[in-house]
């Protein structure tokens, strides 16, 4: 029985992995593994990956049901399954710091979990680095697990029964406008602030840049408590930065964690990594909202 190795990257979460190789057909029992060790460590490391499209989303379908990735979806209705994150296009041009496409990108600079504005969120994503730039370009990652178990009784009784609405339009309309279509396809949702993991029964809040509002609450202690929430979970000392190497698949846990992309100059470096989602298992919306 293949057994997989864990290293810890950060002391709150994460694991660099070893001894299995994502682009063959994996066992029921390593892809158990794998499920564990999501449900335990959060964020892992994959280093040395022979990966292709094809391998990647064969991967994909194994952990789970792949997610539509939504700005095709929404504008054309068509199903994709991959994003391209960095400034590489598909023919391989790549887009400086003046093109749009990098200003577009940046909204990934901000704290957040993939999808969590969709009625029903991301489990995981995968993203593995094809290539990378000589400097900055690392992905940086925090626990909201590790943030809950860490605030005060008394906030965590304030928080635990709260909802949330995590709004995409909201979040991505300071940095450039929304195509119409692609915003009438992503609706406000609402969420469990608090949410759990089925397997381990661990909590974490739910926030990030798409976190709009609590409902019932007026707009600025709304925005007082989602900041607070967001501040306590992303100090200096609770991030760990991903610097990429060629060939890094790294998966994280979207019901749990937060990342953000970093700043790298796209006039001097090239940066392609491409990334698919697993559709989550929790419905978090309030029907009819
Ligand atoms: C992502 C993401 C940011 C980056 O892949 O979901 O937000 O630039 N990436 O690494
Ligand atoms: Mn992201």
């Amino acid at each position: 029985m293949t057994q997989l190795n864990f290293e810890p990257l950060h002391a709150d979460f994460g694991a660099r992995v070893s001894g299995v190789d994502l682009t063959r057909l994996l066992s029921g029992d390593e892809l158990e593994q794998i499920h564990q060790a999501i449900d335990t460590h959060s964020l892992l490391c994959f280093p040395d990956q022979n990966m292709t499209d094809d391998a990647h989303l064969a991967f994909t379908r194994l952990l789970g049901v792949p997610e539509a990735e939504h700005i095709t979806w929404g504008k054309t209705g068509e199903v994709e399954y991959f994003g391209t994150v960095g400034n590489v296009l598909d023919d391989s041009t790549k887009q400086d710091n003046a093109h749009v496409g990098t200003k577009y990108q940046t909204g990934n600079q901000l704290w957040h979990s993939d999808s969590s504005f969709r009625d029903v969120p991301s489990y995981v994503s995968i993203l593995h680095a094809y290539e990378v730039p000589g400097e900055g370009g690392a992905t940086e990652f925090a626990s909201m697990r590790a943030a809950y178990a860490r605030l005060p009784e008394e906030l965590r009784g304030t928080i635990d029964g709260l909802r949330v609405i995590h709004d995409y339009v909201f979040s991505r309309s300071p940095i450039a406008p929304v195509d119409p279509n692609h915003a009438a396809s992503l609706p406000p949702v609402a969420h469990n602030l608090v949410r759990q993991n089925p397997a381990n029964g661990e909590k974490n809040y739910y926030v990030g840049s798409h976190a709009r509002s609590i409902p019932g609450w007026s707009g600025i202690d709304s925005r007082r408590l989602l900041d607070d929430l967001l501040q306590r979970a992303t100090r200096p000392e609770d991030i760990y930065a991903h610097q990429w190497q060629v060939g890094d698949t790294v998966i994280w846990d979207n019901r749990c964690t937060l990342h953000r992309g970093t700043d790298y100059d796209a006039d001097k470096w090239r940066r392609r990594l491409r990334q698919t989602r697993v559709i989550g298992t929790e419905k978090g919306a309030i029907p009819g909202l």
